[in-house]
């Protein structure tokens, strides 16, 4: 699991009242960390970098695997000292558990850790306003984990904060899937879609405050349809086009998709819209028809790899990402080569893969056939090795070409700039901080484990351009 802290500095003053957040878990919910961020400046909480001394603290947190619980509490318990230090000094700190271990586990929240002032699941981040002035009158604590019947979406506000040259746009959040293993059904509810008027407003409004790059975001994003400007209804493909129309968006993304959903209309997109950049992460999590079946994916190997022929007929260039789970319940040893041979076959730019951790509640934590943990140790290692060299292979290939570079900020050393491959590969340069926000191309001169580098070249000038020049 990642941990993003995503408050700055304040630059402009100092802030009436302090808010610190910490974020785990997927780009989800780094995008519903500054949604939450969002909602109270209103209320004047401006982001602060560090807990100590805030008004307020969001622990945003992620339960798709391992022991998502006690890390929450252990976290918990720092917080709980630097609360008790701002009491003792006079001040309140108001300390919020959001995310998907608030929605799965909020009363075991408030048992465990009464001094936790909000709980509040992933559905009711627009209602936050409202419970920090509870939280404040009550001083008892706030939990709020409905589904509520009203679209979040709608409710969020339309301001919100720059988040740079590269942006998060969630357009779908939920799942109706019930992969046996997965708990965002349980946690982010049901599929619901956000109408394409209010996406293609966030998208042209993150444009105009710096945004050349949009990656659209839902637990299961291809499976958006949602309502069109004339009422009727848009899939995916349909929205990509309408959002690669916006003046200045240089490249869109989307992420994460499932296989049964990728339709004809947004596959033909790949080929046809240069906007979407040739990089797709599509989770297929085991290269075994029973284990799929097992998993309840509803699809098989043979249908994954039909899939991939059409996008790669579709988008030659295309990279392929996705993620895999080893040891599910009644995994053989059988099944765990079929996965390799899949991945053989395919050939992965990059990917993650896990082993299986049980997940109260959902179907397969009670089937029978667990994997002894030594067995999936074993089976991870042997799939990242496999893994690592394809992604080895892949970046290796790159070198010797001439990528377009989106720049994203400054390098690591001074002179140097950072950006990004239409790969999603992290590329580093020597080179001028005026590219920053433009896209460039580079001869890539080497790859590393995990990004590549090379030098900036010089745009060879159309003969039309010279002319008007
Ligand atoms: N155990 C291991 N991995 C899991 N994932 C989801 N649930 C579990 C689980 N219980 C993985 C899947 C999914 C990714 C986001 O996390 O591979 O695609
Ligand atoms: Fe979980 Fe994805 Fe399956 Fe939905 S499709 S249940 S989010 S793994």
């Amino acid at each position: 699991m990642r941990r993003a802290d995503l408050t700055e500095p304040d630059t402009i003053g100092r802030p009436s009242k302090r808010l610190h957040v910490i974020t785990w878990g997927c780009q989800m919910n780094v995008y519903d960390s500054g949604r939450m961020t969002d909602v109270l400046a209103p209320l004047g909480y401006a982001p602060s970098p560090v807990p100590d001394g805030a008004d307020m603290v969001i622990l945003n947190t992620c339960h798709i695997r391992d022991r998502a619980t006690e890390k929450v509490f252990s976290e918990l318990g720092r917080l709980r000292l630097l609360k008790e230090r701002r009491e003792a000094e006079g001040g309140r700190m108001v300390l919020a558990v959001a995310g998907c271990v608030a929605q799965a586990e909020g009363a075991e929240i408030l048992a465990r850790a009464p001094f936790v002032d909000i709980v509040l699941g992933p559905q009711t981040y627009h209602r936050l306003p409202e419970m920090v002035a509870r939280a404040a009158r009550a001083g008892g604590a706030v939990i709020e984990t409905d589904f509520p019947p009203e679209q979040k979406f709608d409710l969020l506000p339309d301001v919100a904060a720059p988040q740079g040259i590269t942006a998060f746009l969630t357009v779908q959040e939920g799942c109706d899937k019930f992969c046996s293993f997965c708990v965002v059904p349980y946690t982010r509810g049901a599929e619901a879609s956000r109408p394409a008027v209010s996406v293609l407003a966030e998208a042209r409004r993150l444009v105009a405050q710096g945004a050349r790059e949009i990656t659209l975001l839902g637990q299961n994003v291809n499976a958006w349809h949602g309502e069109a400007p004339d009422g009727g209804t848009w899939g995916l493909g349909r929205l990509i086009r309408e959002l690669a129309e916006i003046p200045d968006l240089l490249r869109l993304r989307y992420t994460t998709s499932h296989p049964r959903d990728m339709d004809a209309e947004l596959v033909a997109a790949h080929a046809e819209v240069p906007a979407l950049m040739p990089f797709l992460h599509l989770p297929v999590q085991s290269g075994s028809d029973r284990m799929l079946a097992a998993m309840n994916r509803k699809h098989s190997a043979a249908d994954y790899l039909g899939l991939i022929e059409r996008l790669r007929a579709a988008r030659p260039d295309l990279a392929l990402s996705s993620d895999f789970i080893v040891g599910h319940p009644g995994e053989t040893a059988a099944d765990f080569d079929a996965t390799l041979a899949l991945v053989r076959e395919i050939g992965f730019a990059q990917a993650f893969s896990f082993k299986y951790s049980p997940r109260p509640g959902t179907p397969a934590a009670g089937a029978p056939g667990q994997v002894a943990e030594a067995e999936k140790d074993a089976r991870l290692q042997a799939l990242q090795a496999l893994l690592r060299e394809q992604q080895a292979a892949f970046n290796g290939s790159c070198v010797g070409l001439s990528l377009p570079v989106l720049f994203t900020g400054a390098g690591r050393h001074p002179g140097q700039i950072a950006g990004r491959s239409p790969f999603l590969q992290p590329v580093h340069l020597a080179g001028p901080a005026e590219l920053i926000g433009a896209i460039a191309p580079v001869k890539i001169g080497a790859a590393l484990p995990n990004s590549l580098t090379g030098t900036l070249q010089t745009p060879t000038m159309q003969p039309q351009e010279r002319a008007s020049a």
